[in-house]
């Protein structure tokens, strides 16, 4: 059968990632600026203050961008950068940045995507609460209008959040990213406020006349440690409801799963919310690396789940088991869960770091990349080939990276970023995912 009609090809980034920048023409600081700052929080206390140093080398990394003849580029705005304190009045020079992008990647025939929040919440947000904050989904619907309003008449595709999931995790439940609060199911109520902003983005979208509008959730398959224990089979079935379906299922369905093994009491509900975060979506964006190892949890964790390492598969440089069955699964259970309900989906990322550096000869043989993007990508098409709607895959990432509290250690990039002096060298994954585009166009 064969890929869809139109299927599009693209890569994808995030602000706080590569623009570096920090605080120039008007950018305010965010929760990522505060964390990175604090010692101890991230290796090497590197922070993302000038990063690929994105916000003056664009049109170079357009020219990357055109060269691999992607079809369409999915990209984050920094909030501080457009409404520079989280509310008020919008700074013309952030947006100003945007227009000029968005403008090249159209001059070189590529779809640009939008994602409103990669996890770069204004500070002044956070000091009132951040995502634990009601108000904070209402600051952000304001945001996407005033996005939408200077760019919508050129981006088609638009993405409100980044992995929510890993905002309540990381973020607010363990404390390991911005904004470091680890508050364990305290941190619940962060899922209900995204969610609602959200929905309450869709809205402010539509009002601006946006048509193409999606979420980019993270998804990983549970795997029961022992699949023979009761126990650790009950766990992955809890861990599979905070990570795959919390998300997803007030969307599709207007419901929450049965959260009341993490926390669903603490959720503020009120009249409208569900209708809201519940209004329709043209495509879901899918986020995959890996499968979970999940086993019971130990005594006193006040969690119904604990993780365990998934052993017997190939792992990335940062440690992930390399599992393309389980994309496969994903998508499949995805299909079977919502049938009629589940939008088109998107790929909006899939990839793997390794300690890629250049070799003698100035080349960067990641051989391991191409490994994992060719069957992922394979299992992809199994998935289409099946009867799953996908219509984009956007590998994760253009570039070498600052890769949160990893700093700048794992590389996930097809082209390879010298930090000491900016200098791009493209992988050889990224010929190989260059001919693997032509190839598909014909
Ligand atoms: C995030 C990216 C991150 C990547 C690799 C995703 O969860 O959206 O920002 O760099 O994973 O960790």
């Amino acid at each position: 059968m064969g890929l869809p009609e139109g299927f599009r090809w693209g890569v994808a980034t995030a602000a706080y990632q590569i623009e570096g920048a920090a605080t120039e023409d008007g950018r305010g600081p965010s929760i990522w600026d505060t964390f990175s700052a604090t010692p101890g929080r991230t290796r090497d206390g590197r922070t993302g203050e000038v990063a690929c140093d994105h916000y003056h080398r664009w049109p170079e990394d357009v020219d990357l961008m055109a060269g691999l003849g992607i079809d369409t580029y999915r990209f984050s705005l920094s909030w501080t950068r457009v409404r520079p304190t989280g509310g008020g009045a919008a700074n013309p020079k952030g947006l100003d940045f945007y227009d000029r992008l968005v403008d090249a990647l159209l001059d070189r025939g590529i779809a640009p995507a939008a994602t409103l929040y990669h996890w770069d919440l204004p500070q002044p947000l956070e000091d009132e609460g951040g995502w634990l904050n009601r108000d904070t989904a209402f600051r952000f619907a304001e945001f996407a209008y005033l996005a939408a309003e200077r760019l919508a008449d050129r981006v088609e595709l638009w993405m409100t959040l980044n992995e929510p999931v890993v905002t309540t995790a990381y973020g607010y439940g363990f404390g390991v990213y911005a904004p470091g609060r680890a508050l364990l199911l305290d941190a619940m109520p962060t899922a209900h406020n995204q969610l609602l902003a959200h929905g309450a983005a869709v809205t402010a979208l539509r009002s601006r006349g946006v048509r193409t509008i999606g979420i980019a959730n993270h998804y990983s398959p549970a795997r029961p440690a022992d699949p023979d224990s009761a126990a650790d089979r009950a766990a992955a079935g809890a861990f599979d409801i905070f990570m795959n379906r919390l998300y997803t299922e007030p969307l599709l369905t207007g419901r929450y799963p049965d959260l009341s093994a993490l926390g669903g009491e603490k959720l503020d509900i009120r009249d409208e919310d569900l209708a809201i975060i519940a209004s329709p979506i043209d495509f879901l964006g899918v986020n995959y690396y890996q499968p979970t190892g999940v086993t019971a949890p130990a005594e006193g964790n006040p969690l119904p789940f604990d993780l365990a390492e998934l052993s017997g598969h190939p792992v990335t440089g940062m440690g992930w088991p390399i599992v393309p069955d389980a994309f496969l699964e994903l998508l499949r259970s995805l299909k079977e869960r919502y049938g009629d309900r589940l939008p088109p989906l998107y790929i909006t990322e899939n990839g793997c770091s390794f300690p890629d550096e250049p070799g003698p000869d100035g080349a960067v043989d990641d051989a391991s990349r191409i490994a994992y993007l060719d069957a992922h990508i394979a299992a992809m098409r199994t998935a289409v080939d099946e009867g799953v709607d996908v219509r984009g895959y956007y590998t994760w990432s253009l570039l070498d990276n600052f890769e949160w509290s990893e700093g700048y250690g794992p590389r996930f990039g097809l082209v390879h970023v010298d930090y000491a002096t900016q200098q791009r060298t493209p992988k050889k994954s990224y010929a190989w995912y260059r001919d693997l585009i032509a190839a598909s166009h014909g």
